[in-house]
């Protein structure tokens, strides 16, 4: 029996919690430490026989000796991963570390340092790796070489503009005085990804983004002094309106899951309308404290001279795009309508293969096989399934932090 502990029950550990739950064979959660006791209840709803003793409010707490324990996930905020991670590590508990690593290049080294000086097993949280969609691009590009030499990609993460309000205009992750970039944030997993589909070491980066629309000029004149949606007098025609967002187009339809549980534990309508009313995903996004960009591009050469471009952008519904060039033929793939399709270079199309996601996260069941192939590791100690090792993250993502400790 391999026994963890989650660190940080929000979004993602509680996902994971879940995750475990379904995928575990003889795997238990035995501990959970969050703050929060709503959401420590969650958690004992699903292992409700984790022990008071192995119940903490800061990671400060469970850190204090060693316990009786295989095995951690952290999934604290961005800015809380670097001292739990070497902590545990210290501790010899193997390690599921959220993405990204850490905000900045030498905590990133430290705990790349911590898991290899105490032979820990330490996995950091870049789920695409773990698709099928980009299994199975990385397969028709090196093993099957169908498209003949790659040559280049253009890979699209577009954000959507729902989701850019939610996470990076009103919500955790919109302001780089309190957690990573947007690169960073959102699209390190691209930036691995890429990586991994070209397989070869990043030479030349260049970039350019900014904060283009959500800040006070381009408010609607019609919007006036409203600081909120809920007394706006544009809020009707507003495409990023909260009641919008969260009331009309989640929460009427009949959801229930995230975005809606960022507002409230306990999903109802008074509740919602009242984090709407009173919280920070009830802003007008025009008058945010956000200072992330909204769209950003990236060019990338690749050792050997395979380019690519990136581009990040919140003005689209979603979803993940990728166009690649080999020397003979072309791959596009689309991660909304799950397809990949191989044309000629006369445009004729010779194969569309639909890949089923196996999963309803919102990453293309990356969460659920990153899980399985976790567990299994620790459960045979054979790491080679895991794509995602200190060193390799550390290394998709090096060139991005050195640049963002130049300034
Ligand atoms: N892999 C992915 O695709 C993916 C997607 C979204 C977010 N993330 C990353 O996952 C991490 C968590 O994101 P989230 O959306 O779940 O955030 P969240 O804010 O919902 O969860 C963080 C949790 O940490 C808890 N916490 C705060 N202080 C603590 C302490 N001292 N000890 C223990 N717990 C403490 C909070 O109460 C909260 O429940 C972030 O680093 C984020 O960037 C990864």
């Amino acid at each position: 029996m391999k026994k963890i502990v989650i660190i940080g029950i929000g979004s993602r550990g509680l996902g994971y919690a879940e995750e475990i739950l379904v995928c575990g064979q003889d795997e238990i959660v035995v501990g959970v430490v969050d703050p929060n006791k709503d959401r420590i209840k969650k958690v004992l709803q699903l292992f409700p026989n984790i022990e008071k003793d192995m119940i903490f409010k800061d990671w400060k707490d469970f850190i204090k000796k060693k316990r009786n324990v295989d095995a951690v996930v952290i999934a604290t905020q961005d800015n809380m991963h670097t001292e739990p991670a070497i902590a545990c590590a210290d501790l010899g508990y193997h390690i599921l570390l959220e993405k990204p690593m850490a905000p900045t290049l030498e905590e990133c080294k430290k705990i790349v340092e911590a898991a290899e000086k105490n032979n820990v097993m330490l996995t950091v949280c870049h789920v695409l790796r773990y698709t099928k969609f980009f299994k199975k691009l990385h397969e028709l590009i090196h093993e099957k070489k169908i498209i003949g030499d790659l040559i280049h990609i253009q890979h699209f993460e577009n954000v959507g503009y729902w989701h850019m309000a939610h996470s990076y205009v009103r919500g955790n992750w919109n302001n780089t005085n309190k957690t990573s970039s947007m690169l960073l944030a959102k699209s390190c997993h691209d930036i691995d990804i890429l990586r991994f589909l070209v397989g070869k070491k990043c030479k030349k980066v260049h970039s350019f983004g900014s904060l283009l629309h959500f800040h006070r000029e381009r408010k609607p004149k019609k919007a006036g002094e409203a600081k909120r949606c809920i007394n706006c007098a544009h809020e009707p025609k507003c495409v990023y309106s909260a009641l919008k967002i969260y009331m009309r187009d989640h929460f009427d339809r009949g959801w229930r899951r995230w975005p809606l549980t960022i507002l409230t534990n306990d999903i109802n309508e008074d509740n919602l309308i009242k984090a709407i009313e009173t919280g920070p995903y009830g802003r007008c996004v025009y008058e945010c404290d956000n200072n992330v960009v909204d769209h950003q591009v990236v060019n990338l050469e690749y050792e050997g001279g395979v380019t690519a471009g990136f581009t990040m952008s919140g003005f689209n519904i979603g979803g993940r795009e990728i166009i690649i060039q080999g020397s003979e033929m072309v791959l596009r793939g689309n991660m909304n309508t799950n397809e990949i399709i191989l044309t000629d270079f006369l445009g004729e199309e010779v194969f569309r293969i639909n890949i089923n996601p196996d999963g309803s996260d919102f990453h293309g069941g990356g969460d659920k096989a990153l899980v399985q192939e976790w567990l299994e590791a620790l459960q045979t100690g054979d790491q080679s399934k895991i794509t995602t090792g200190p060193r390799e993250s550390w290394k998709a993502i090096r060139r991005f932090l050195w640049r963002k400790n130049q300034g």
